[in-house]
């Protein structure tokens, strides 16, 4: 075996890393394959196998691998230094641009993850409230802090019924309290939202959506969920958290402006970073202000060394600058085009199964059940090992896609690469 395959990486990786990987949403048998370099739309392994990619750092990076002009502003910075204790004009620069083109954010904070963009926003939701039970939706996932990660995988074992879902911890290592002060309901269900707050509408702190959530199997914004989500967070107090950290490349001011209503707050990542670790909330000023550091009553903390660090600001930046409105229609027509013909892909083959998501974000479902919730996308599915399948003959097509089905486009895709997919697809079907 030669002393930097694929194989050889990860027997080494096994030695000194738990299970080989930090990272569990990229780690499937026999092992991962290994990135040695990737440019624009292509990633070529240890093994020296090219392929095309649709999983793009699960879905950070929307002009692709080592654009040249996220690379340049990253050098120029890096010759200026990589991070220093003081402010710099980045910050102000990616700040402004945040808040001009999303309608709900008038300031916004950097942190470095989504996840910690999510656990900020939801302590400024209970300080802003004095109020400490959140919501959230079934199925949905928000980073890997304690409060949300609860019901992102949960199991008919598990679950509870459709109507009263269980709160489900989906890791080790909660405190059982936290599941008391964590509430959950299913999507697209506006009678769960009405029951909820008529029972605890008056301990609610924040309900948090993601409005194309791709765990949940991407279902679609029902036509006027989110404005009721809106209507009825604002008759109760609750504050409103959307979370974007995946689904802001929708829409050229996020998925709300694609999708409609208004959140108090907005938790965004990925994307806005041009290739690296980035967080941020953003939303109404009398909320942020509570992040107002000369504020003297009720004030929220919030740090990270890292923070607004100048290199993730300019490369944020720099891939912002570029994905303009019509950068964003072209990307979101060819998602069009790829969820079209794969669907048909899967009719063709005759396999039981479809690709669903919006804009340039798809999932690939082994149902065909119309997704509407979690529950939806994985009661009649076929089992995981069957997805694991096709996630292997796809890699062995030349098509990275996440091992649970997750993809999407970048901008250095064209209609070409799309077609390749497809076919891609095709073939990979034919072989599961
Ligand atoms: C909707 C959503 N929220 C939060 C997160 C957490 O972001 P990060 O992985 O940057 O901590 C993710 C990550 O995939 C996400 O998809």
């Amino acid at each position: 075996m030669p002393a930097h395959s694929n194989e050889a990486l990860y027997h080494e990786a096994l030695r000194y890393i738990p299970g080989g990987t930090s990272r569990l949403h990229y780690h499937f048998a026999p092992y991962p394959i290994y990135a040695r370099s990737a440019s624009g739309c292509r990633l070529v392994d240890h093994d020296g196998v090219e392929r095309l990619d649709f999983l793009n750092n699960m879905t950070a990076l929307i002009h692709g691998h080592a654009d040249p002009a996220i690379v340049a502003a990253i050098s120029d910075q890096l010759a200026a230094g990589t991070v220093w204790s003081e402010p710099g004009a980045a910050e102000v620069a990616l700040a402004r641009a945040m808040v001009e083109r999303v309608g709900s954010v008038e300031q916004i904070r950097f942190a470095n993850s989504g996840t910690e963009a999510v656990m900020l926003a939801v302590k400024m939701a209970r300080a802003f409230t004095g109020r400490n039970t959140i919501a959230k939706f079934e199925g949905a996932y928000h980073g890997y802090y304690d409060y949300v990660q609860v019901s992102f995988g949960g199991t008919p074992a598990n679950w509870g019924p459709e109507e009263a879902p269980a709160s489900v911890p989906t890791t080790a290592g909660l405190p059982p309290s936290i599941l008391d002060q964590v509430a959950v309901i299913q999507y697209n269900d506006p009678g769960q939202v009405d029951r909820l707050v008529a029972r605890r509408g008056n301990d609610l702190a924040a309900l948090i959506v993601d409005p194309l959530s791709v765990r949940m199997g991407a279902p679609r914004p029902a036509p006027g969920f989110l404005e009721y989500l809106t209507e009825v967070t604002c008759r109760h107090g609750i504050v409103l958290i959307y979370d974007e950290v995946i689904s802001f490349r929708v829409g050229f001011g996020g998925a709300q402006s694609r999708y409609g209503g208004v959140p108090d707050l907005t938790t965004f990542g990925k994307v806005i970073g041009g290739g690296l670790p980035v967080g941020a909330v953003g939303g109404r000023r009398e909320i942020m202000s509570l992040l107002d550091p000369d504020r003297v009553d009720t004030k929220v903390l919030s740090g990270g060394t890292f923070s607004a660090n100048p290199l993730t600001m300019v490369a944020g930046k720099a891939a912002l600058d570029r994905y303009d409105a019509a950068a964003v229609e072209r990307l979101n027509r060819l998602g069009d085009r790829l969820r079209t013909a794969g669907n048909a892909a899967f009719r063709a083959a005759g396999v039981t199964g479809q690709i669903t998501g919006d804009g340039s974000l798809f999932r690939i479902l082994l149902t065909d059940e119309p997704v509407t919730n979690y529950r939806s996308s994985v009661r009649r599915a076929a089992p995981t090992a069957a997805m694991l399948a096709l996630h292997a003959n796809l890699l062995r097509e030349g098509i990275i896609v996440g091992k649970t089905g997750l993809g999407c486009l970048s901008t250095p895709m064209t209609e070409a690469e799309v077609d390749r997919f497809t076919t891609a697809l095709a073939r990979a079907l034919a072989s599961s």
